[in-house]
């Protein structure tokens, strides 16, 4: 009776030293020993042969047989599938054809005033300028107070201001000279720093006008500041950004500035878009400045008898679309991937 125990055994390292290869060498394992006409099947029939004494021996011989099979087949399976997965499989189990053509990667771009502000930061982060931010729902006091502009100042009619719902405290921020006040009440001269971000006006949209825009503020505090040193550094700007320093500043106002002035770079009118920018004159304005009002000074709790400043602040648009050619401030908002599409090859 020994003879059907030495066959099973001898099945069990048949089935322990098996090594198909491909795909097709592992559906005949399955189907030879664990199929539904597999070669175990019928052993189990066999123990009405085997003597009482050794039944439960070989009953426990087959069932080795069969979870052997099962064992060996699961490991087999993986073997062949995590090979297949390195590219290491033999060529018939390969599930990856590797002479496809890869997908195309979709690069993406840098928005135009991203890019225009990028610019701008960086000609003042060389003038030792260091980057602020401000909130965009504001405060009425740093947005209109502390910058000299209280309750009953005509100059808030020069900014048609959103208001939260309900509130005449919270507003979106209208200008970017808040950080000013933000900075002023965080920390002591010397303050040399610019706030480049995002500003809201109730205001008709149209191709030159927008709710919504840009604007980089700058702000420089401390012993013996003059109105030189800010011609120095805005010349020094418009070299760097639009490669002339012939600037001019005329007299202006702001209620956070005295004296004030606006600023203009020569961008000449030789070709029809600069005479179209610049309306016929040559001259493009980009920026309001002045010398930091005493008052302001004070309300942040800077001695002004002790530092001087100066500050500005210039809208971000305009400039880029005198980088770019672009001339509808909406489509800087539309997101019109068409449009962005274009800047793609832009740093
Ligand atoms: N906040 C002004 C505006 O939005 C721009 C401005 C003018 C900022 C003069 C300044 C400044 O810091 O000194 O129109």
């Amino acid at each position: 009776m020994s003879e059907i125990f030495t066959k099973v055994k001898q099945l069990i390292e048949e089935i322990e030293s098996a090594s198909p290869n491909s795909k097709e060498e592992l559906e005949q394992f399955r189907i030879q020993y664990l199929g539904s006409k597999n070669i175990i099947k019928p052993l189990f029939g066999e123990i009405k042969n085997v003597p009482n004494e050794q039944k439960k021996e070989y009953g426990q011989l087959v069932n080795k047989a069969k979870e052997t099979a099962e064992r060996k087949f699961a490991e087999l399976q993986e073997s062949l599938e995590g090979a297949a997965a390195d590219g290491n499989a033999p060529d018939n189990y390969r599930d990856f054809d590797l002479t496809r053509p890869g997908e195309p990667l979709e690069l993406g771009s840098r928005h135009p005033i991203a890019t225009t502000l990028n610019r701008i930061t960086g000609i003042f982060q060389r003038m030792g300028f260091t980057v602020a931010e401000g909130p965009e729902i504001e405060d009425d006091w740093h947005n209109f107070t502390a910058m000299n502009t209280p309750e009953d100042h005509p100059a808030r009619d020069m900014q048609d201001t959103f208001y939260l719902l309900n509130s005449t405290e919270m507003l979106l921020r209208t200008h970017t000279s808040p950080v000013q006040a933000r900075t002023m009440t965080a920390q002591k001269p010397p303050i040399r720093i610019i706030a480049p971000g995002r500003v809201y006006r109730n205001e008709t949209i149209s191709a030159r006008s927008h709710a919504q825009f840009h604007q980089v503020e700058g702000l420089y505090v401390d012993e013996g500041v003059s109105f030189a040193d800010m011609k120095q550094t805005l010349m020094y700007f418009a070299q760097e950004m639009f490669g002339t320093p012939k600037i001019r500043l005329r007299p202006s106002y702001f209620p956070f500035t005295e004296p004030s002035a606006e600023m203009d770079v020569w961008i000449g009118m030789d070709n029809e878009k600069n005479y179209r920018l610049s309306k016929g004159t040559g001259w493009l304005e980009i920026l309001g400045c002045g010398m930091v009002d005493p008052a302001v000074l004070e309300n942040c709790g800077i001695d002004s008898q002790k530092y001087t400043g100066f500050a500005f602040g210039m809208g971000i648009e305009r400039q880029a679309m005198r980088l770019y050619d672009i001339h509808d401030i909406r489509l800087f908002f539309e997101n019109d991937v068409r449009f962005l599409k274009q800047f793609a090859a832009v740093i």
